[in-house]
C-alpha cells in the first residue's frame, strides 16, 4: 500500500509543478489571473501533504493541534490583510510578509542549533556525525540564520520607508560601504569557525550582526530605488526559505524557496536595467552611491492655473496625453480621469497615457487602475512607445506623478535619481502638473518642471481638480 510518507513526497511534486505554472502564468497580463489560482491551488496541496506528512510520522495529538491551529490563525490574519489592504499599500504589505519568512529562517536554524549541535553527544548529532554531515548540518545553521535575519530587519526597514514612517532619504553613516563589506568577510569567518567549533556564542554574534546589516542596507538606499529592494528582499526571503528547506529536510521548500529567491534577483536585475541603476549598487546596500550637497537651489517662480483654465486649454488641444502617479491612485481620480479621456476623444482630441515603469508604488499599479475605470488598453502606452511624442503634444496632464516626470534624472548628473529613465512631458507645448503642494515625490528630490515656463501647477486633491475640469467642459 501507498505510504503515507510516499503520498506527500508525491504531493510535493505536484504543489512544486503548480508554483512553477503559477511563475509562468504571472508573467504576463492575460494569463495572471491563472498564474494565481496556480499558486493558491500549489500552496493548498503543500499545506495539506504537510499536515499528513506529519500524522504519517505519529505526530503527538498536542503537536498535531498546534500545527492546524497556527494554520487557520495564519490563514484568518492572512485573509483579513488582503481584504482590507489598499493597492497603494501592497508594497509595504509584501515588505512586512518578507520579514515573517526571514523570521521563520532564523527560528528555524535556532531550533536546527539547540537539537543538533548544543547536545554533541545527543542521538541526533552522533547520526549526523555518523554520515559525516554533521559540518554540513552546522553550515546551513549558520547561513540559513544569517540569510533570515538580515531578511527580517531589511524588510522591516523597506515596511517602515514604503509606509513614511521612516524617511525614504539613504541613510549616509561614514565608511558605509566598508561596514557591509566588513559584515560579510566576518560573516564568512564566523561559518568556518562554527562549523569547525559549533558554539552558542558564536551563533548569537551571527544573529545580531545579519539584524543589524539588514537594517544598515536597506536604511542605505535612497527612494527611488525602493522598488527594486523590495523585489531584492523578495528573493532574499526565498534564499532564506530554501536553507530552512535544507535544515528541515523539505525538498518543497527548497524547491520554492529556490524559485523565490531566482525569480526575485532576475526581477530585481531587470528593474535596474529599466531605471538605469547598478543592480551589484542597490544590492550591497547603495555601494558606490556617496552623499551629495545639500540641495538648496533657486529654481525661481511656478505658475498656477485654475480649473477653468485647464479646461480651456484642453479644449482647445489637439492632442494630450496623460501621466499618471501614485497621486492619481492616493486621490482615486481615474474614473474622473476616464471621464476627462471621453469627454475631450468625443470633441475629437487625441488623448492617449504615457505609464513610467515605476510610476505609482508597485509595477503595474497605474494599469490596473486605469482598466478598472475602463479606459482603452489601446490608448495607454509604456514609456518607452511614447517618450518620443510629447514634442509636438498640446498638453500634458502630470496627475499626481513626480519623480517619473523629473527632467533632473536625464539632465543633472548630481541628482540622486540621475540616469533613471523620466517621462520626458517638458517637451510638449504645455504642462499642467495637478498636486497639493510643491512637495518632492517619492526620492524626496525636488523637481525642475515645475519652475519651466511651459508649466503650470493646478494645486488640490487630484480627484476633486479632476472633476472640477470635467465640470467646466
Ligand atoms: P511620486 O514621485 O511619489 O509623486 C507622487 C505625487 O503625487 C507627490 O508629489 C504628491 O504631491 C502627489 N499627490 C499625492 N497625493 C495626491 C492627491 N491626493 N492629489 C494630488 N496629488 C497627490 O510618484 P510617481 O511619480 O508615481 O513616482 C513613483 C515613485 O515611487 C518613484 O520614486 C519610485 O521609485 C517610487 N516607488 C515605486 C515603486 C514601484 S515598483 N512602482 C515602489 C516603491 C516606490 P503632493 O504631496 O504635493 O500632493
Amino acid at each position: 500500500m501507498l505510504s503515507l510518507e510516499t503520498a506527500a513526497t508525491a504531493a510535493y511534486v505536484v504543489a512544486a509543478l503548480l508554483f512553477i505554472l503559477a511563475l509562468a502564468g504571472l508573467s504576463k497580463h492575460e494569463t495572471s489571473k491563472a498564474g494565481n489560482t496556480f499558486g493558491i491551488a500549489g500552496m493548498a496541496v503543500a499545506l495539506i501533504a504537510t499536515v499528513v506528512l506529519a500524522i504519517g510520522r505519529d505526530i503527538q495529538p498536542l503537536g498535531l493541534g498546534l500545527l492546524v491551529g497556527a494554520m487557520a490563525i495564519g490563514a484568518a490574519i492572512g485573509l483579513w490583510r488582503a481584504k482590507i489592504v489598499e493597492m497603494t499599500g501592497m508594497p509595504e504589505l509584501i515588505a512586512l510578509l518578507h520579514s515573517f519568512v526571514g523570521l521563520a529562517a532564523v527560528l528555524v536554524g535556532w531550533n536546527g542549533y539547540l537539537h543538533v549541535e548544543a547536545h554533541p553527544d545527543g542521538a541526533e548529532a552522533a547520526h549526523l556525525a555518523g554520515q559525516g554531515m554533521l559540518g554540513i548540518h552546522s553550515a546551513e545553521v549558520f547561513i540559513g540564520v544569517f540569510i533570515g535575519a538580515v531578511t527580517f530587519t531589511g524588510s522591516i526597514v523597506a515596511n517602515l520607508k514604503l509606509s513614511a514612517r521612516i524617511k525614504s532619504a539613504p541613510l549616509m553613516l561614514p565608511g558605509k560601504n566598508f561596514l557591509n563589506v566588513g559584515a560579510l568577510v566576518v560573516f564568512i569567518a564566523l561559518t568556518v569557525w562554527f562549523v569547525i567549533e559549533p558554539q552558542l556564542w558564536l551563533l548569537v554574534v551571527v544573529t545580531v550582526l545579519a539584524l543589524l546589516l539588514g537594517w544598515h542596507l536597506v536604511a542605505s538606499i535612497g527612494g527611488g530605488d525602493m522598488p527594486v529592494v523590495v523585489s531584492m528582499l523578495n528573493s532574499y526571503s526565498g534564499w532564506a526559505a530554501a536553507a530552512s528547506g535544507f535544515l528541515l529536510g523539505n525538498d518543497l521548500l527548497i524547491i520554492t524557496g529556490a524559485l523565490v529567491g531566482s525569480s526575485g534577483a532576475f526581477l530585481s536585475y531587470i528593474m535596474c536595467k529599466a531605471m538605469n541603476r547598478s543592480f551589484i549598487s542597490v544590492i550591497a546596500g547603495g555601494f558606490g552611491i556617496e552623499a551629495g550637497p545639500a540641495e538648496d537651489k533657486d529654481y525661481g517662480e511656478h505658475r498656477e492655473i485654475t480649473a477653468e483654465g485647464a479646461a480651456e486649454l484642453l479644449a482647445n488641444a489637439s492632442s494630450v496625453i496623460i501621466t499618471p502617479g501614485y497621486g492619481m491612485a492616493v486621490a482615486q481620480a481615474q474614473y474622473g480621469v476616464a471621464d476627462l479621456t471621453r469627454k475631450l476623444r468625443e470633441r475629437g482630441v487625441d488623448v492617449r497615457f504615457g505609464i513610467h515603469p515605476v510610476a505609482g508604488r508597485l509595477p503595474g499599479h497605474m494599469n490596473v487602475l486605469l482598466a478598472e475605470a475602463k479606459v482603452p488598453y489601446d490608448i495607454v502606452l509604456e514609456m518607452d512607445e511614447i517618450n518620443d511624442d510629447f514634442d509636438g503634444t498640446s498638453v500634458v496632464l502630470v496627475i499626481g506623478a513626480n519623480d517619473t516626470v523629473n527632467p533632473a534624472a536625464s539632465e543633472d548628473p548630481g541628482s540622486p535619481i540621475a540616469g533613471m529613465p523620466v517621462l520626458t512631458v517638458w517637451n510638449a507645448d504645455n504642462v499642467i502638473v495637478f498636486k497639493r503642494s510643491m512637495a518632492s515625490g517619492y526620492a524626496g528630490v525636488q523637481n525642475p518642471l515645475f519652475f519651466r515656463e511651459n508649466t503650470q501647477m493646478l494645486f488640490g486633491d487630484a480627484k476633486d481638480r479632476v472633476d472640477a475640469i470635467n465640470a467646466a467642459l
